[in-house]
């Protein structure tokens, strides 16, 4: 329906805007693209070293789907399926915004956001099991891999929420996906850890 369409179109908007790219641009640090993993998100803004900037980048991508759902939620009604929609647009949308020839981001920070405007005890879950495993590993796409994987159970067997459960198998589809050159370099032990240094 053209509800469903207009969610689609505010959340992918949203979501689109690269905000790793913008902020390591006008911080004067060049193009994100050209460093580490190439990846756009707060963990490869990382490593240009600006603790700050790299911070920003997370901010800013998890508001961003958590605005998206927001948005919709008061055109279409909180719990509505435009919500939904417009958290699944926000994060298709960093993930292949039209701007950057639909090479966008892995995800993680805006699968957090939409997960925090639809169902905030899961995205406090979430940011738990992430930063539990990042203590534990220091790996940032070892604790997504991990933070997903249980989100989708979270929903469905402790908050009861079947259909955002439903919606969030998806995302995690998509984000595991989005992570194979990380599971090759986990598995090959070449990942590289928060804060530097390789291998495990
Ligand atoms: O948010 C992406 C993170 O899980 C991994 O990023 O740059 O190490 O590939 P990166």
């Amino acid at each position: 329906s053209l509800t469903i369409l207009a969610a689609l179109a505010i959340g992918y908007l949203l979501g689109s805007i690269p905000f790793g790219l913008i902020l390591t641009r006008f911080s004067g640090l060049g193009d994100v693209r050209a460093i580490g993993s190439g990846n756009i998100g707060a963990t490869n803004v990382l490593r240009t070293g600006r603790k700050d900037v790299a911070a920003a980048t997370l901010v800013a991508d998890i508001l961003k789907g958590t605005i998206a759902v927001l948005v919709a939620g008061a055109l279409f009604g909180f719990g509505s399926d435009g919500a939904m929609v417009a958290g699944l647009g926000a994060f298709l949308g960093h993930i292949f915004p039209v701007w950057l020839k639909f090479k966008g981001g892995k995800g993680v920070a805006t699968y957090l956001g939409v997960l925090l405007g639809l169902a905030w005890p899961a995205a406090l879950a979430f940011a738990v099991i992430w930063a539990a495993t990042a203590w534990l590993t220091r790996f940032s796409s070892l604790s997504a891999l991990v933070a997903s994987l249980l989100t989708p159970p979270v929903m469905i067997l402790l908050l009861g929420e079947n259909r955002i459960g439903g919606l969030f198998v998806v995302l995690t589809i998509i984000l595991w996906w989005r992570h194979a050159e990380n599971i090759r370099r986990l598995i090959a032990r070449t990942e590289s850890r928060i804060g530097g240094g390789k291998g495990a």
